[in-house]
This record gives structure tokens, sequence and C-alpha cells, in this order.
């Protein structure tokens, strides 16, 4: 059946294409109009023209607002939704402490399908309408989490995390099982709706050789699955990799060996790399997600920007959720910020903005579907409230430049700001509803 043509009059920002140049390329129509039919942005343009061009489309006025694309996440993990503000512990000791306990619950579907829920939530109130996702090593995990997107046709990135040694013996699986639950999970779900998999090693040492080996094999047959997993993180994960792959050039050869390094492979962290390892993930057009608030939380290191930029290597913007401490994207830029600014190299803002949107969205090959408001992709966008406490109405004036309110509210803001999140044309998410729910 027809279905109306919506236009939402509102200040929008976006960035249409793939860049360097941050300042020329944004694009900012101060007083626009997104124009929304079925699950698609039809077009996108000044109030004006829109109106003149959509006599007939229905008009919500969100003057005064700021209408950007949905925010992308390209790494956290779902299971550690209630490990969040755990004290005293650097990576190892934490995973031992409190992550791998909160993975093993997850052996109960009930308690994965209640968790999946709470997370998505979190994200919609965040303003994330894409996450790249690691659940546990239950492949009821994954199907849980892609249940629940599904419902609400989000574009979730997921997969079965893999681990055959090193951990907790009931999180444990082997070479052949992850190979065939992974490729299970694979014909079940990936470009199932708007579901994408993800092969999850977790890190090298928690899977033996066997496992790396089963799991490249997986991913030389689907070219165009995602993979994810963790890289030089924390001196003593390296110094560890490094003794149990003592014939290994580094902590990225591990995985180079196996086939696990390339388009559409995202490794967190990547903080302690050395210059080849910096120019083989450039030459493979591999990604990184930096993980701002997981690092300083965990004292794991400053990632260093610059050095990523000058080796042409991808850098998308994550919260590592639950080593990372919020699930708001803006947050997580104040804290990348505040890390570069350690490093004497401020990110700025439309940098900032960008690794969270088209930046991210042009490394993992989504950018046609996501990370942008281009006529025929997903209509999957936010509408931000910048004025919405006594602080930030002070702070940000109502005809503040794009870049100002973004980074004020970096450094300000929460989940307070968010109004609304829509995804695939609907609108999954509503601050006032909310709230009156709550009353
Ligand atoms: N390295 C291996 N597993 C994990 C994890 O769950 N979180 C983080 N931050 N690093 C890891
Ligand atoms: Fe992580």
């Amino acid at each position: 059946h027809a279905e109306a043509t919506q236009l939402l009059r509102a200040s929008i920002a976006h960035f249409p294409t793939t860049t360097l140049n941050f300042d020329e390329k944004v694009e900012i129509f101060t007083d626009g109009a997104l124009i929304v039919k079925g699950n698609t942005i039809q077009d996108v343009g000044d109030y004006l023209s829109m109106h003149t061009r959509y006599p007939d489309a229905v008009i919500n006025d969100y003057s005064g607002k700021w209408i950007l694309p949905g925010l992308i996440d390209s790494h956290l993990h779902y299971p550690q939704t209630q490990s969040i503000a755990n004290y005293g512990d650097q990576l190892l000791s934490w995973l031992e402490n409190y992550t791998f306990p909160a993975e093993m619950a997850f052996e109960d579907e009930a308690h994965a399908a209640h968790i999946a829920k709470v997370f998505l939530n979190q994200l919609l109130k965040n303003g994330t309408t894409t996450g790249f996702v690691f659940t546990t090593v239950h492949a009821s995990s994954s199907q849980a989490l892609f249940r629940a997107a599904s419902d609400i046709n989000m574009a979730i990135v997921a997969g079965k995390v893999c681990m055959d040694r090193h951990c907790p013996s009931n999180l444990q699986d082997t070479p052949a099982l992850a190979q065939r639950e992974s490729a299970d999970l694979i014909d079940e779900w990936h470009n199932k709706g708007r579901n994408k998999y993800a092969l999850t090693p977790r890190f090298a040492p928690t899977s033996s050789d066997a496992q790396l080996a089963a799991i490249g094999e997986l991913a030389s047959q689907y070219t165009d699955v995602f993979i994810q997993t963790h890289l030089s993180e924390n001196h003593d994960e390296i110094a560890w990799v490094k003794s149990l792959f003592p014939s290994a050039n580094g902590y990225l050869d591990v995985y180079d060996k196996y086939n696990l390094v390339r388009e559409r492979a995202v490794f967190g962290h990547g903080i302690h790399l050395n210059q080849e390892e910096w120019e083989r993930l450039g030459e493979a057009r591999a990604t990184i997600a930096f993980c701002p608030t997981s690092n300083l939380f965990l004292g794991s290191g400053l990632f260093n920007m610059e050095q990523a930029r000058a080796s042409n290597v991808h850098v998308a913007l994550a919260t590592d959720v639950g080593a990372g401490t919020t699930f708001n994207m803006f947050k997580t830029y104040g804290d990348a910020y505040k890390v570069s600014q350690l490093r004497n190299a401020p990110i700025s803002p439309l940098e900032g903005f960008y690794l969270m949107t088209q930046g991210a969205a042009a490394a993992h090959k989504l950018d046609d579907e996501i990370g942008n408001l281009n006529p025929g992709t997903a209509a999957d966008f936010i509408v931000v409230e910048p004025r919405f406490d006594e602080l930030t109405a002070l702070r940000i004036d109502k005809d503040a430049l794009f870049k100002d309110v973004f980074f004020a509210l970096s450094i300000l803001g929460d989940d307070r700001m968010i109004e609304e999140t829509w995804i695939s044309g609907q609108c999954c998410y509503s601050k006032k509803e909310n709230l009156d729910a709550m009353a």
C-alpha cells in the first residue's frame, strides 16, 4: 500500500561522501528537510526546496533540533552490558574476574533474550542505529541478538565468539565446532533482512592455531562477511601472544597467517602497533576500532590517530562496552578528543562526527546503506536536542554552528540529548514517550 511521504524539518548535518577534508565536505542545511518514504530516505535539502518538490508530504516540524545519520558503534560486547564499571583490573584479570563470569550466564537463552533487549534499548536511547557486536561462545546468544534486532529492522553486525583455550571450560568451543556453528549462523542470518555476520575469534590468546585456521577457511569462503577481534590492546596481552605464537612476526601476523587481515576486518584497539603492522593494516584496507573510554578505563594506552592517518588505515570509533564506560558515541568522541589532547594532536569535532557516521560506514563498505542521509539509503537517523538542560541551554547558542554544537554535546551531553531514534523509517525510540511510560 502507498505509505505517506514524510518531510522532517530541522537543521541537518551529514557527510554525503568519503573524504579527508572534513570542513569542506560536511553538508549542512540550517533550515533543512529530510524526506522519508517507507524504510528509505528519498531526499535531503533545504526546507523550501524540499517543500516545493514534495508538496503532499506530511510535515513533522523539528525546527531548532538537528537531524543526523544514525550513529555507528564499530566494536562492543552485548553480554557485557552488566559488566560496566568494575573496579581495579587491567585487561587480562578484568576478563577473568568480571567478563568470563558474565558471559557464562548466556548459556541460558532466556537471559540472552532479556539482555539483548536491554542492550538494544541502550543503543537506541543513545542514538546508535548500527553496532558491531561480540556475543558469547553460545550460538544461541547470537540468535537472540539477531532476533531482537530483526524485530525493529535494525542493521546489526554480530557473531558468535570463538575460543577454545585459556578461558573457563564451559566457555570453550573447538576448532570444528566454531567452524560449523559460525557457518550455520552465516547461512541463517548473514544478509537476512538487515543482519550481517562477523566471524569473531575473541583474540589470539583464546584461539588455538587449529581454530584460527578453521575460521580463516570460512573467511576465504565467505568474502563478504565481516571479521572482528582484538589486537594489541595491552602490554601483558602482547607479551602473552608472543609466547603463544613464537614463530609469528608480531601480533597482527598471527591473524594474517590465517587470512584474517583484509577488507571488512575490524580490529579492536591497536594501541601498541609497530610501523610494519600499521603499514600492513593500511595495505589490507582493514579497520581499527578506536575505543577511547575502554582504553582509559582499563589503562590500556593512548591510541595514535596521527599514525593511523599517516598509514592510511581506516579508523572507526567504538564504545567497547563493557570495558567501555558508556553507550553514548558523542561521549566516546569526547574521550577520543581527550586522548588526542594528551598526544598534543586534537581530533576535530567534524572528524569525530565522521568516525561515527560516513567514515565508519565507508570503512565497513556499508555506506550505500548507512552512515549518511543520501537518497536511497536506509532511513536510520536521529533527532538531537542540543539545549536539553539548563547548562547546555546556557552553553549552546540557538544559532551555533554544527561543529560547535557537536563538540559541546560530546563533552556535556548524555542520552538526554537524543529526542528520537529512527530505524528503517520508523521511530523506534522517543525520549518523550520513554519518560511518559516511566511516569
Ligand atoms: N580482549 C579479549 N577479549 C576482550 C574483551 O572482552 N574486551 C576487551 N576490551 N578486550 C578484550
Ligand atoms: Fe572489546
